[in-house]
């Protein structure tokens, strides 16, 4: 793990009640607060720590053991039993576990992707569970699937208007291990069908391993990111990074309202010019090279100076066998003008790295 990753872990940005991230958090949990069930109201968590076993990221929510999320390509791995966790379905079982029958958990995850402007290595999630007793579905008359499942939906339609307003919803069926059935939720906002989360009924099998075997559960995880940009209109993921007042004093706690209608949205301030290097090289013979990794090496060299890494060209050369890839790189940023002494030098360090660490040969 980068020290640029590193750097993050205590940044906290969904407890600053004035960050867009902040704001957006305490609209949920406000939604939920007012959610009361016969077993009072949830209990919100926002301060659990990021580094997690693989156990708990992976295995407690039945993950499976080939699955591409477990792979150094795409988590990652502080130790070889310690990640950062990728979601924070990781502390599902732990807080079951530890007596919690209805919570959110909010929190920053981690991991390694492709670098545009809705992609950031870090972001951030809520996650919510709430568990069923016996009674309440025998008292009902249904299974305790259909008590699950129906609620799960009034719920989660009804934090949608929250956020939303009244706007078009519709329930597509989805994949996650942890889940049976599986559902996300698009709305459609601006012109477009948008997903604002996953969900579903928890397996069985995870309430079980919490000693809950006879009780029934939903579960559901949001990115925040994605919907503050949408709401607040930021256009660039890395602007939730900025320490500039031009964008910070734009928020403050209890500004939102549903849907952005009638709020102030996030006026952007002009954009600097963009600077573009390409490099062409040579893959490894080996298959080592990704562009998770690649993306990887220049977040570490560039910092958030970064916006996209993009593949522009490829092509094997059939006699040789041989590989090559041009990629372009984009740096701005979003505070300042750069120079191109400065940019050089980034992308000399970039190609250098290149080279000795992921062993292609430049052209
Ligand atoms: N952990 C999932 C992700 O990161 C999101 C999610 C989906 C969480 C369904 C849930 C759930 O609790 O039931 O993509």
């Amino acid at each position: 793990v980068s020290e640029y990753i590193f750097d993050k872990i205590d940044k906290g940005l969904h407890r600053l009640p004035d960050h867009p991230l902040g704001i957006l958090k305490a609209v949920i949990e406000n939604y939920f607060t007012s959610q009361h069930t016969e077993k009072g109201h949830f209990v919100m968590f926002d301060d659990l720590a990021p580094v997690v076993t693989t156990y708990a990221n992976f295995d407690s929510v039945l993950v499976p053991v080939d699955h591409v999320s477990r792979s150094t390509n795409d988590t990652y791995y502080v130790t070889e039993d310690t990640v950062l966790r990728c979601h924070t379905s990781a502390h599902q079982l732990e807080l079951l576990k530890n007596g919690h029958r209805q919570f959110l958990v909010t929190g920053d995850v981690y991991r390694r992707d492709s670098i545009d402007a809705t992609h950031f290595p870090v972001f951030h999630q809520v996650e919510g569970v709430r568990v069923f007793e016996p009674h309440e579905w025998e008292s009902r008359n249904i299974s305790s699937l259909e008590l699950a499942s129906t609620e799960l939906k009034t719920t989660l339609e009804g934090l949608v208007r929250h956020l939303f307003g009244d706007c078009e919803m519709r329930w597509v069926d989805a994949y996650f291990p942890f889940t049976e059935p599986s559902y996300e939720l698009e709305i459609f906002f601006q012109g477009e069908w948008l997903e604002v989360l996953g969900c579903g009924v928890m397996q069985s099998s995870i309430l079980d391993n919490a000693s809950l075997g006879d009780r029934r559960a939903w579960a559901f995880g949001l990115g925040l990111e994605r919907l503050a940009m949408i709401l607040f209109d930021i256009p660039d993921i890395r602007l939730f990074w900025t320490s500039d007042t031009r964008f910070s004093a734009q928020f403050s706690a209890g500004m939102f309202k549903a849907g952005g209608v009638g709020m102030k949205k996030f006026a952007s301030y002009s954009k600097y010019p963009p600077c573009y290097k390409d490099a062409s090289f040579w893959l490894p013979d080996d298959s080592s090279f990704t562009e998770n990794t690649l993306c990887e090496l220049v977040r570490d060299a560039a910092g958030s100076l970064v916006e996209e890494v993009k593949l522009i060209d490829e092509f094997t050369n059939p006699k040789l066998g041989r590989t090559s890839n041009c990629y372009r790189f984009t740096y701005r940023s979003m505070e300042r003008s750069l120079t191109d002494e400065e940019v050089n030098k980034i992308q000399e360090i970039v190609r250098a790295r290149l080279e000795s660490e992921l062993r292609v040969t430049l052209r």
